[in-house]
């Protein structure tokens, strides 16, 4: 990710002013177009020489180093999950908001336009009433036991594996989207490949099923696994209300389906259709696509723009990391408990 974020850092006009690794030569090799490589990241921290530092490192690292940059006046851009526990990721939500500075999450599936559209569409009541909410996010590249990462472990990646790093995506968009909240969940979770490398025998899941309930009233479904054959990326939200449904493949992030009892018809996104709140996001005419890297590098922009005192609509910041943690934590407890646990 470390590419993805210095690719979208220089876009928005940044200096890339440091890097640092898990070693120095690391932090040499890495390749960013950095002024300069740091032997650690407690040094890059520490150095006086950065405004906001990027954590793209493995999960368990995102507290410590996070915490350590705020405390030094730094804002920070902070990889989701944002912490490995959810009372670590709501401190870093409150000391965040005490130093008032920015610190924000790459929940960067919020920046597509046609995301932006679903949600506006959402907001000026063209679905009705919420009463279903429900999706997927599928991946196959933890398929077979050889398949093998940090992730795995728990002590890098967390107790949740699958959940914490894609259900995590998916529950942020739900919210977002539907400006509703999931306030509890039944959840089941499985290994499917109980050893990898040197891991036996795994603990964290390679799927999760979720059931949850709203805030408004509205009931929901959700399944994420990591090893689904020949499903790639594909994160899919469907929203359903008393007067239509919207529907977001992440894989198709040009299109949005829309349906109601007269019909159904899939949007591409043209940004002389678009809402207002859409299309800042929709830089490109129509029929020249858009992708990953447009939705990244339009969260970073906007990091960047909030860090000039600009205001920018539907920033994910900390406190909506913390809100996935919340979520992800009720989601183990539920699987480990067989209750329905509130978030
Ligand atoms: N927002 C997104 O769309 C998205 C997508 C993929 C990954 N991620 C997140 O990005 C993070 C990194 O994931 P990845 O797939 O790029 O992992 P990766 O293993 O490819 O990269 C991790 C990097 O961290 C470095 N590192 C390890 N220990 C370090 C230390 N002590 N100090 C500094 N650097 C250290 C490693 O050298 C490596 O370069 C994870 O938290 C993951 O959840 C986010």
């Amino acid at each position: 990710m470390g590419r993805v974020h210095a690719r979208a850092a220089r876009m928005a006009g940044a200096t890339i002013a440091g890097v640092a690794g898990s070693r120095l030569e690391k932090a040499q090799q890495a390749g960013l177009g950095a002024a300069k490589a740091f032997a650690s990241a407690d040094e890059l921290i520490e150095s006086g020489e950065i405004d906001l530092v990027h954590i793209c490192a493995p999960n368990h690292l995102h507290a410590p180093f996070a915490l350590k940059a705020l405390s030094a006046g730094l804002a920070v851009i902070c990889e989701k999950p944002l912490a490995t526990d959810a009372a670590s990721a709501a401190l870093m939500a409150e000391r965040a908001a005490e130093a008032g500075l920015v610190a924000t999450v790459p929940f960067v599936y919020r920046f597509h336009a046609m995301v932006r559209e679903a949600r506006q569409r959402i907001a000026r009541g063209d679905v009705g009433r919420i009463s279903l909410i429900q999706g997927s996010y599928l991946q196959d590249w933890l398929l077979r036991p050889d398949d093998d990462n940090w992730r795995v472990d728990a002590e890098l990646g967390g107790p949740s594996r699958t959940f914490a790093d894609i259900g995590s995506h998916w529950c942020d968009l739900a919210e977002f989207v539907t400006a509703d909240r999931i306030t509890g969940v039944c959840a089941q979770v499985a290994v499917v490949q109980p050893a990898r490398g040197s891991t036996s025998p795994v603990v964290t899941e390679d799927v999760a099923t979720v059931q949850f309930r709203t805030a408004s009233g509205a009931v929901g479904t959700l399944a994420t696994s990591q090893v689904s054959p020949g499903r790639k990326n594909r994160l899919f939200l469907e929203v359903s209300g008393t007067e239509a449904s919207l529907a977001f493949d992440q894989e198709q992030p040009e299109l949005l389906w829309v349906g109601d009892r007269g019909g159904s018809r899939t949007l591409m996104r043209d940004p002389t259709i678009l809402s207002a709140a859409a299309r800042p996001y929709s830089p490109l005419p129509a029929g020249h696509p858009q992708g990953y890297h447009d939705c990244f590098d339009a969260f970073v922009a906007d990091t960047y723009a909030a860090l000039r005192g600009e205001h920018r609509d539907g920033l994910p910041v900390f406190a909506d990391g913390a809100r996935a943690a919340a979520i992800c934590e009720a989601v183990l407890t539920s699987a480990r408990t067989g209750r329905w646990t509130e978030c």
